[in-house]
């Protein structure tokens, strides 16, 4: 039902000389309940394509849709839970009425035990009054994602949600996102610039090229869920890791390719 098609999907942003192709020609099918990473090169346009699936912005051509409607009719339902690197908390409210704020905001009721039950789920129980100064950065983070999960979303989208954090709480935060998306399956979007963090999480890691922003080529991961940390170790793991980052290589040459011969013409 919330299977997302993305057709011929292009974005220029400005105009004239000083106009940025940064999508060109993205076509992509994410089913329903699925988990897909998004990798690529800096300036790539991951940012632009999430914030197309989240009716944050719009296309200069092509379509996006959710469940064969327009992603305008799922953001004001309410349905799509975003999670930026920056986790933007106001530091004046406590953490549970950060979260109740996006419910007030959708114009939903505010039923206090969900959201105390979506604070635990992130492991932050005892914590509901504490302000955004008083918590760590994984813990803002954690904040971050209960806040975009409280509305029970469709489609989450997470834009580098743990870049800033350290390997460590990273790994702990990527098995907590595991849990999470299991017991509720939205059709989740992640950019990461971590290949064992898209390869652990996700079905099928899009890897993109740049200049324009395209879908260079899709690697699916064949592991069973739920993946425990030993799979970090495994062979298997390590391989599917090898074989992004040398996809990733031949995505960037690629580019680098395409500004050459630009230069020759
Ligand atoms: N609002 C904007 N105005 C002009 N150019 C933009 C804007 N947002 C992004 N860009 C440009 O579009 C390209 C893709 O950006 P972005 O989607 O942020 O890439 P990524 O997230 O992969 O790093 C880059 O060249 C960037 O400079
Ligand atoms: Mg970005």
């Amino acid at each position: 039902m919330t299977a997302i098609a993305i057709r011929d999907l292009r974005r220029i942003y400005g105009t004239g000389s000083s106009a940025v192709l940064a999508l060109d020609g993205v076509d992509l099918e994410l089913p329903a309940g699925s988990f897909t990473a998004l990798i690529g090169a800096s300036g790539c346009g991951k940012s632009t394509l999430l914030r197309l699936i989240g009716d944050l912005d719009e296309p200069t051509a092509g379509t996006v849709t959710i469940g064969g409607e327009r992603p305008s009719v799922l953001r004001r339902a309410g349905r799509v839970g975003v999670a930026f690197q920056d986790p933007s908390l106001l530091p004046w409210r406590s953490v549970r009425r950060n979260i109740s704020l996006t419910l007030e905001a959708a114009g939903r009721t505010v039923d206090r035990t969900a959201i105390d039950d979506l604070i635990r789920l992130v492991g932050l129980g005892g914590f509901e009054q504490a302000r955004p100064g008083q918590l760590s950065g994984g813990m803002r983070q954690r904040v971050s994602i209960a806040r975009s999960l409280a509305l029970d979303p469709q489609v989450l989208l997470l834009d580098e949600p743990f870049g800033a954090l350290d390997e460590l709480l990273r790994g702990d935060m990527n098995r907590e996102l595991q849990r999470i998306w299991l017991e509720r399956q939205p059709t989740t979007v992640m950019v990461t610039h971590s290949i064992s963090e898209a390869v652990f999480l996700a079905d099928r890691v899009v890897v993109m090229g740049s200049r324009p922003g395209r879908v260079h080529e899709i690697v699916e991961v064949p592991f069973a869920r739920p993946r425990a940390q030993t799979l970090l170790s495994d062979p298997s793991f390590h391989a599917l890791c090898d074989r992004v980052s040398a996809t990733l290589s031949a995505a960037i040459r690629a580019s680098g390719v395409a500004d050459a011969a630009a230069l020759d013409s």
